[in-house]
């Protein structure tokens, strides 16, 4: 039980001590792409070796003849999902990637006995070949800033003492026994932390509000809806660093006023909800959930709600009507929820990021995370960079960083060669940049202006390959689903966008169905309730901005510049390279390829059903797709 700062400190202390006896430190990742491409049961391996031979007692590892401990653990997610399972050997930080559990023998007798690094395991730059054998000086890293992502990997998240020994819960005993709530809502509006969760409305603003309210009952809810496609690091700090979140929301509690706090995580996230299910039982066993929080008068608990994974339920006024046990629906503001919540009660809600930054602005204090980023969105942003790029994963940056930087320098690049396209930044409220933004500052404002927005952080990198008409279909069919029907603009506008983008991309839209979607986007866009509705538009608009010239090929000229949309698919024969062999003719299952041998052959596109067999029969390249 850690009744007081004083217990606190010495368990951090007690802690460190007890690593100091460590030797090495073998941190097996822990996250869901790593457990689910089989790190459990390397993990598993190279414990059972270690226990066998008897090296997680005492084993001869120091040079100087000292007995050392190997202690072995999972840990939280790396970001570099692309490369798992991740192994990572302190205290060199050795990092192995695409580690199988038939490698656990040769970590234990190579590395872990004589301290040797193997080569294969080791990450190798697919373009210049080079070996890395620490994290730090991976390219993937190097551009990165991670705060809020800092423990992930590094500690045990299910051991409340490792987060202990990291400083965790240091920030909580500071505000508790030396600062003002009224002090705490000055320092994280100092510190101009802007909401993670995609909107950017500065933290210590609503915080501050939620203190002003005159009420008993006040509440602190977490966001871990995280809804949008393509979108996972909320995820991630909830499994990899969970007495984080706990930590933040705790400082809110006591800034706003509020007893009691809920995280709504989906239901989809079962290792989060796991873990966050651990943190709350470990802090309440170790006093720092409870009555009278170390020693303090403070009070404080956490309950963990799971939801049912409607994209609408991470709007705010949704989610606290999912928390009530009601159907997830926005309603009309005001009242505002820092004044009428959960329960009608002052409520403080707050994405998982931002909660996470804050136990480090109070230990650092606001310039320090004002010297990170840009002056008005200061701090850095997890991004999860997937689709069209070499390396995959979770990111974290500091804020005005360019796209060129993430892609190039942090993601490695398009794979294959290719050139690259378009992004999609902030799933399906967002918008699609292009080559023209390639550096643009990523910070709330800048993306505004280009008619995207942050969102919670999806970056899907698209290359030459992809219709963007096409892109902008999957998204409308992803919102149009997700609508939860409360209003007319959104419910109705989404399904007529719906149809006419599938007209399009099937070859059957009109000059006129291009003016309708963008009247259409602009009044669901002013028309639309919450935020599903009023960015619903966002894809339609930025694609018609950006690649307006691609919507007018599928209508005017029946074509797909991209090839993607299969009924705007036609084969044609070059007359240059055939060589009138009838290979082609031969395979076609409807006899639209007719000619002399020797004489250039013709596809009948009106009879082609595209099926694609002469493409890949003939020997001279003759046939393209277009
Ligand atoms: C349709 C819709 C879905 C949303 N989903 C999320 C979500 O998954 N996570 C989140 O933190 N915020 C989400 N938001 C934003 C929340 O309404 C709210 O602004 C946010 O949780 C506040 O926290 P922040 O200020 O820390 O960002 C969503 C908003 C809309 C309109
Ligand atoms: S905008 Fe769409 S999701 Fe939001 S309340 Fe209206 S119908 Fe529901
Ligand atoms: S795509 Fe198929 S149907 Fe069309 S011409 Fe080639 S082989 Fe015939």
């Amino acid at each position: 039980m850690i009744k007081d700062r004083g217990d606190l400190e010495r368990a951090a202390a007690a802690w460190r001590e007890e690593q100091k006896k460590c030797g090495l430190k073998v941190l097996i990742c822990a996250g869901t792409g790593c457990v689910a491409g089989g790190s459990m049961e390397v993990y598993r391996r190279i414990k059972e070796l270690v226990e066998a031979e008897g090296l997680n007692t005492l084993v001869d590892l120091d040079k100087h003849g000292d007995s050392k401990k190997i202690r072995v653990s999972p840990s939280g997610c790396h970001g570099f999902c692309e490369m798992g399972p991740i192994v990572r050997i302190e205290p060199k930080g050795i990092f192995y990637t695409k580690v199988k559990p038939e490698d656990a023998e040769d970590i234990v007798e190579i590395t872990l006995k004589k301290g040797e690094v193997i080569d294969r395991l080791l990450y190798r730059h697919p373009v210049t070949g080079e070996r890395y054998i620490e994290e730090e000086n991976m390219p993937f890293y190097k551009k990165q800033k991670r705060n809020v992502l800092k423990n992930c990997g590094r500690i045990n998240p299910e051991d409340i003492f490792e987060y202990i020994g990291n400083n965790g819960y240091h920030a909580l005993a500071k505000v508790l026994t030396e600062m003002t709530p009224e002090g705490v809502c000055q320092i994280i509006n100092k510190a101009n932390l802007r909401g993670r969760g995609g909107g950017g409305f500065p933290a210590g603003i609503k915080w501050d509000s939620v203190r002003k309210e005159n009420s008993e009952i006040k509440y602190v809810v977490c966001n871990g809806d995280e809804g949008d496609p393509g979108a996972f690091m909320d995820r991630s700090i909830m499994e990899g660093d969970p007495h984080r979140v706990l930590e933040g929301m705790l400082i809110a509690g006591y800034a706003s006023g509020a007893k009691e706090g809920y995280i709504y995580v989906r239901a989809e996230y079962p290792l989060a909800v796991k873990r966050l299910q651990k943190a709350v039982k470990q802090a309440r066993e170790h006093g720092l959930l409870g009555e009278n929080i170390l020693s303090t008068g403070f009070s404080f608990d956490i309950k963990i709600n799971k939801g049912a994974g409607a994209f609408v339920c991470g709007e705010g006024s949704a989610l606290t009507a999912s928390i009530e046990g009601n159907r997830g629906m926005p309603r009309t503001k005001p009242p505002r929820t820092v004044q009428a919540g959960l329960w009608g009660k002052p409520t403080l809600l707050n994405n998982v990021e931002t909660f996470a930054n804050v136990p480090d602005i109070i230990i650092n204090g606001a310039e320090w995370f004002l010297g990170m980023g840009t002056p008005n969105s200061p701090g850095t942003k997890a991004f999860a960079l997937t689709g069209n790029i070499v390396n995959t994963g979770l990111i974290e940056v500091p804020m005005g960083i360019t796209l060129r930087e993430i892609i190039y320098d942090i993601g490695g690049g398009i794979p294959g060669g290719k050139e690259f396209k378009a992004v999609q930044i902030g799933g399906p409220s967002g918008g699609c940049l292009t080559k023209k933004h390639m550096d643009l500052p990523l910070d709330f404002d800048s993306l505004e202006k280009a008619g995207a927005m942050i969102g919670s952080g999806g970056l899907v990198v698209m290359d030459e390959d992809a219709c963007m008409v096409e892109v902008a279909r999957f998204f409308m069919d992803f919102t149009q689903k997700e609508s939860c029907g409360k209003c007319v603009p959104c419910r109705e506008g989404t399904k007529r966008m719906l149809e006419i983008l599938e007209r399009i991309v099937s070859g059957n839209g009109t000059m006129e169905d291009i003016e309708l979607l963008e009247e259409l986007a602009i009044t669901v866009k002013t028309g639309s309730l919450c935020g599903l509705g009023k960015t619903a538009a966002n894809p339609v608009l930025t694609t018609l901005k950006y690649f307006g010239d691609e919507y007018l090929a599928h209508v005017k000229e029946k074509k797909c510049p991209a090839g993607v949309c299969r009924a705007l698919k036609g084969y044609s024969i070059d007359p240059e390279k055939c060589k009138g062999c009838s290979k082609c003719s031969k395979v076609c299952p409807v006899n639209a390829i007719t000619g002399k041998i020797k004489q250039a052959f013709t596809i009948d596109r009106e009879k082609c059903i595209k099926c694609g067999a002469c493409v890949s029969t003939c020997p001279f390249n003759a046939v393209e797709e277009g």
